[in-house]
């Protein structure tokens, strides 16, 4: 019988202190995360000195923590994988430092890994029969892209985004209608009151380019909308602002990554990121796979959001592949996807 492969997963690129223990590659043994929403709720955002200082309290407890949920110690370990970028500088070094104290202590390969391609993994934890080539639709607070995963590690991007990132345009909207930080999350909640057909705000569509992705005209325009609603007195219903808001980002995600499921002929359609968690994208693709006959899968809300289990599941992978990173292995805060 084969040893098993035990993974460690160290995540630390944003505002989440995060460690797991993967079994072969999709079981996951624990998945430990320190959330510092808190912290940065009174600044209405990330703030990155905060952010690092607190990855820096808070890594030793939780990747311990980790281990004790999966009944293992470092020395059960087979390899240590960690998210080296893209993220803020200072918050991904502490991931990264740790990663390489810990395997060179124990004498362990060390995996860096791409925090997007760990997000996309993450849908391999729930859905075991899962496998490339499948069409990505990726959004989180940094990123919004359509890709092909043609297999493990190999990504195609065929769309992404002129200038916001989809939940970047969730949380400026959250900040204009003073629901605040993290937004994406209140906007979700907030919208379910709400109509979403109560305005029509515009869609943005680049010329030659069908899969690319544009969100700050439509944050404009629900910042105009707020603005001529306030000069002329009227009272503008939240619920109805951010739903019809949520609606024209929804529909901007569903109808490209439909369409390139056509034209590429995938039959199989896959979301990641934080804004893969909401609520009303989730069903309306739900609903548009459907239609199409076409598989649809998504993970659960909390491997949705930043964790280190689907890092230590991207490692997995890249592990399998031969990667291994020397003590050089640095923090790389832009690091573009299918980059090294
Ligand atoms: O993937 P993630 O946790 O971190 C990054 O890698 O960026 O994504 C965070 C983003 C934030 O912009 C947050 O507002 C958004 O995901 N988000 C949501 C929801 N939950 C998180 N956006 C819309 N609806 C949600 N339920
Ligand atoms: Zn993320």
């Amino acid at each position: 019988m084969e040893k098993d492969i035990l993974i460690l997963g160290i995540e630390s690129s944003c505002d989440e202190t995060a460690a797991a223990v993967v079994k072969n590659g999709r079981e996951v043994l624990s998945n430990v995360i320190s959330s510092q929403v808190n912290l940065h709720t009174l600044f209405g955002g990330v703030v990155p000195e905060l952010a690092s200082r607190r990855h820096i309290e808070k890594i030793n407890p939780v990747i311990e923590k980790a281990l004790a949920d999966a009944g293992v110690t470092l020395d059960d370990l087979t390899a240590v994988g960690v998210t080296y970028g893209p993220g803020l500088v200072g918050a991904l070094l502490v991931g990264v430092s740790e990663a390489k104290a810990i395997a060179y202590a124990k004498g362990l390969p060390l995996v860096g890994v791409h925090h997007i391609e760990g997000h996309v993994c993450a849908n391999f934890i729930e859905n075991r029969e899962l496998e490339p080539p499948f069409l990505c639709l990726i959004v989180s607070g940094g990123h919004t892209h359509l890709v092909v995963m043609r297999d493990y590690g190999e990504f195609e991007i065929i769309g992404r985004t002129r200038d916001d990132a989809a939940g970047e345009a969730f949380d400026k909207v959250a900040r204009a209608v003073g629901l605040g930080y993290p937004g994406g999350p209140k906007v979700d909640r907030e919208a379910k009151g709400g109509n979403p057909h109560a305005i029509e705000f515009p869609a943005a569509h680049i010329e030659g380019a069908p899969y690319d992705f544009s969100f700050s005209g439509l944050k404009s325009a629900v910042l105009n909308y707020l603005n001529h609603a306030k000069m002329a007195g009227e009272e503008v219903p939240r619920a109805d602002l951010v739903a019809s808001f949520q609606n024209a980002v929804v529909e901007a995600l569903v109808s490209r990554t439909m369409r390139a499921a056509g034209e590429y002929r995938m039959d199989k359609v896959v979301i990641a990121g934080g804004v893969a968690s909401n609520s009303a994208l989730r069903a309306a693709l739900k609903e548009s796979c459907e239609k199409a006959g076409l598989a649809f899968y998504r993970p659960s809300p909390i491997f949705c959001t930043d964790n280190a289990a689907m890092i230590g599941v991207a490692a997995y992978y890249e592990y399998k592949k031969g990667r291994r990173d020397g003590w050089d292995l640095n923090a790389v805060p832009n690091l573009k996807l299918g980059e090294r």
